[in-house]
């Protein structure tokens, strides 16, 4: 059975992933298309109910995006938000201006609570406003159902139609009683009877795989990152042996990582391969200082590994691949200002001929395929490890990489990393950088000259931008007493209090 669906078209706004994700977190199935594509299109999709999202051009102008009209007539209730709202409302005959003054930040709307939008809404409420245009006047049959002191139409509504614009953001947290609008337009304007739900889903998948590769065999490059992991637990629970795991230990891994990995997927129901690379990865790497091409270096070398690897199995027709749900929102919004495309997604390596491939974790948010691997009995270590960059160590290490040094910084990474969970502190990202300098220190009646190792921990939500956190002077100075005495080499311990912009999260 297909699940209702609510459709979001994306005209460029910057959350549209956080309305999918709050629609999906009411177990209700959301997809993000282009806000170009024509009602015929819309139609296939069969939604229950359309979400129109904010974007950064006008909707008069040069600047106005395509959109077809139609959509407006198929009987389906939209929901437009932000340049969504003036975009319902320019196409419906309403007026729509640029602003006098921009309104930016949060602030107070005052919203007709009788309507159904709004339902156990507050009367005046916090929402997050971001616009430079506003409607002036309302199309024929809607009704103004809110303000705030800028914006005298900051929501309207045609009851009998189901078409609904709202000027603030309510998919983000800053908007307080945001998520009750959404759920509202969903639940009671769409009548969505809530039917998605993730072990549908894995059912939903496995079937889906058997079929697409048969009794072939199917080859996935496994990392220990979340999706790749997730993804070949769902890949054996469909086809078992049949599927291929090849693990590249490219010896930049962290602590036991390599082995922990092992531990884990050499028990599942599949073929898993740990191709022990590290010294073909760190001669490739000798004396190399520039990060850009450490990373060249790690990722070409990579694909050298997995090509040499695959070739033992001739009658491999599919290859995996754990791609999620926003790297092809990412890649594909024609509407978006910055384009940025996924290495996951664009075609299979050519040479390799494979004919065709397996993504089974492709519709899913990233929350979402926690929750798969949870469900799949995957253990909480690869389930919510931090992200951990392709080029693994050799880009903590500041200048040329060598075995001594990866084992320095393995080692003091692991004390870090050990002394922060027990604190249970709320980090997003944390790691151990060995900097290129050494620094004279004392040991007993010894002078030492040894590595300087930097510490760091950010907090953030999305990774474009972060905050570092001020973790306790006394968790730091155990970290730090812990590593000189633990760890030969390291003399002096440094704590990167740099948040990004204008830093960055790793170090090159
Ligand atoms: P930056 O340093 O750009 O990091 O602020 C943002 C996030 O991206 C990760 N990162 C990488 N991941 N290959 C990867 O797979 C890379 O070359 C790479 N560089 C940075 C970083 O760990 C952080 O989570």
């Amino acid at each position: 059975m297909e699940n209702q669906t609510i459709l979001i078209l994306d005209f460029g706004g910057q959350y549209k992933e956080l309305i999918a994700r709050s629609i999906r977190e009411m177990n209700i199935y959301a997809v993000v298309k282009s806000g170009s594509i024509n009602s015929e299109e819309v139609k296939q999709i069969n939604p229950i109910g359309i979400i129109l999202t904010g974007g950064p051009n006008s909707v008069y102008g040069d600047s106005a995006l395509d959109f077809d009209s139609q959509i407006f007539n198929l009987g389906v209730p939209v929901l437009g938000i932000c340049y969504g709202m003036q975009l319902m409302c320019h196409t419906l005959g309403g007026v729509v201006g640029s602003c006098n003054v921009s309104e930016f930040g949060v602030v107070s709307a005052t919203l007709n609570t009788t309507s159904v939008l709004f339902n156990n809404v507050s009367t005046t409420t916090k929402v997050l406003m971001s616009h430079s245009d506003r409607v002036y006047k309302v199309p024929k049959g809607f009704n103004v159902l809110g303000k705030t002191s800028r914006c005298p139409i900051c929501a309207m509504g045609n009851n009998d139609k189901k078409l609904f614009g709202i000027q603030f953001h309510p998919e983000v947290e800053l908007s307080k009683e945001g998520a009750t609008v959404l759920r509202n337009f969903a639940i009671n304007i769409c009548n969505a009877s809530c039917d998605y739900n993730i072990d549908d889903y894995i059912q939903t998948q496995i079937e889906k795989v058997r079929k697409q590769v048969g009794d072939s065999t199917v080859i996935l490059g496994l990392s220990g990152g979340v999706d790749s992991s997730v993804c070949a637990t769902l890949l054996s629970r469909a086809i078992g042996k049949q599927l291929v795991c090849i693990f590249v230990d490219h010896g930049l891994m962290r602590y036991k990582e390599g082995d922990e990995i092992e531990q884990v997927f050499s028990k599942m129901d599949l073929k898993f391969i740990r191709v022990n690379a590290e010294e073909r990865f760190l001669s490739k790497l000798a004396g190399v200082v520039d990060p850009e091409t450490k990373r060249k270096i790690v990722g070409k070398e990579f694909v050298e590994v997995f090509k040499d690897e695959a070739k033992k199995y001739p009658n491999a027709r599919f290859l995996a691949q754990g791609t999620i749900y926003p790297d092809i929102i990412e890649s594909g919004g024609k509407h978006n200002a910055v384009i940025k495309s996924h290495h996951n997604v664009g075609g299979l390596p050519k040479e390799l001929g494979f004919d065709g491939v397996v993504e089974p974790l492709n519709g899913l948010f990233k929350n979402e395929v926690r929750l798969m691997g949870k469900k799949l009995g995957l253990p909480d270590f690869l389930i919510q490890r931090q992200p951990f960059p392709g080029p693994g160590l050799s880009i903590r290490i500041i200048g040329d990489v060598t075995k001594e040094k990866c084992d320095i910084l393995r080692l003091a990474d692991f004390i870090y990393r050990e002394e922060v969970v027990k604190s249970k502190i709320d980090v997003s990202q944390y790691f151990a950088v060995l900097t290129g300098v050494r620094t004279v220190g004392v040991m007993g009646d010894y002078r030492t000259y040894d590595y300087l190792i930097a510490l760091r921990a950010v907090k953030t939500s999305d990774f474009m931008t972060c905050d570092y956190v001020a973790l306790p002077h006394k968790l730091l100075k155990r970290i730090s007493t812990r590593i000189v005495d633990e760890v030969k080499g390291v003399n002096r311990i440094v704590y990167d209090i740099t948040s990004k912009p204008p830093a960055t999260v790793e170090w090159e």
